[in-house]
């Protein structure tokens, strides 16, 4: 059964569509990768998984219930889902180990004590718990990206949305957070992501979607998107990409 199904689903900014009835499935333990030209919704459409953004018409889907439209209780939906973004957005007057506190004490209720154990290991985890007592600013951009991504994990979601999450971060920086994301994709998260980065879109996803004219233009295993498109604009898109060096 699909975990996350995303049936016809219409999105625009005024008069401007950017989402064209779309339609996707993952299933639970996926990773998903969302690639396409600059402008063409795969923010869009990530914040319309989560609700960030409404939608102008069709469904989604978590488990089967519906989390578009009316009646849809946001709490529990950004409960199960989190999001990821390219600029960190961590609380700068908070540590960082209130940072990955804020959410579980506030959203869930969580006890305190509970809660820190659970977020001194998350941060343990990821190799920066010298620094729960820190603030976000004195942390390089990777670490912070790295925070942000333990932050989301610490709501213990089901399904993480992941938007270009190493754009904004040096290139000796990408890999110490695609290790988290590497590491996340063995213990089965299931995860659909935006990115630029092919090379790793290739190594992680279970399947390659790319998204051109508000739809997903052509979407298979990586290998064959990424060696064998069977579409000529896919076939453009990687043209350009391997012309830029990215892939
Ligand atoms: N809040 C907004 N108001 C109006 N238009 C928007 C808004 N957000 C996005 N758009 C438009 O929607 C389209 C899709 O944007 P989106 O950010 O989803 O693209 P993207 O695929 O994530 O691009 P990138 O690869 O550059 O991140 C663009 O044309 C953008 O200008
Ligand atoms: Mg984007």
């Amino acid at each position: 059964m699909s975990f996350l199904e995303i049936r016809d689903v219409n999105k625009q900014y005024g008069l401007t569509p950017v989402l064209n009835g779309l339609d996707l499935t993952v299933k639970e333990h996926q990773v998903v990768t969302l690639i396409g030209p600059s402008g063409c919704g795969k923010s869009t459409l990530l914040r319309c998984i989560n609700g960030l953004e409404p939608i102008s018409g069709g469904e989604i889907r978590i488990s089967g219930d519906r989390v578009t439209g009316p009646g849809v209780d946001m709490n529990a939906l950004r409960r199960q889902v989190g999001i990821v973004f390219q600029s960190y957005n961590l609380f700068p007057h908070m540590t960082v180990l209130d940072n990955v506190m804020l959410a579980p004490l506030r959203v869930l209720g969580l006890p305190k004590d509970q809660v820190e154990v659970e977020a001194v290991a998350l941060l343990r985890r990821i190799g920066l718990e010298a620094k729960a007592k820190g603030y976000p600013d004195s942390l390089s951009g990777g670490q912070q990206q790295r925070v942000a991504i333990v932050r989301a994990l610490a709501m213990k979601p089901r399904l993480l949305l992941l938007d270009e999450i190493t754009s904004a971060l040096d290139p000796e920086l990408v890999s110490e957070v695609l290790n988290i994301v590497r590491d996340l994709a063995a213990e089965g998260m299931t995860m659909l992501l935006a990115t630029h980065e092919m090379g790793f879109a290739r190594e992680v996803s279970s399947k390659v979607c790319f998204l051109q004219g508000g739809q997903i233009f052509e979407e298979g295993p990586p290998e064959q998107i990424f060696t064998a498109p069977r579409e000529e604009r896919t076939q453009a898109f990687l043209k350009r990409i391997i012309e830029a060096g990215r892939l």
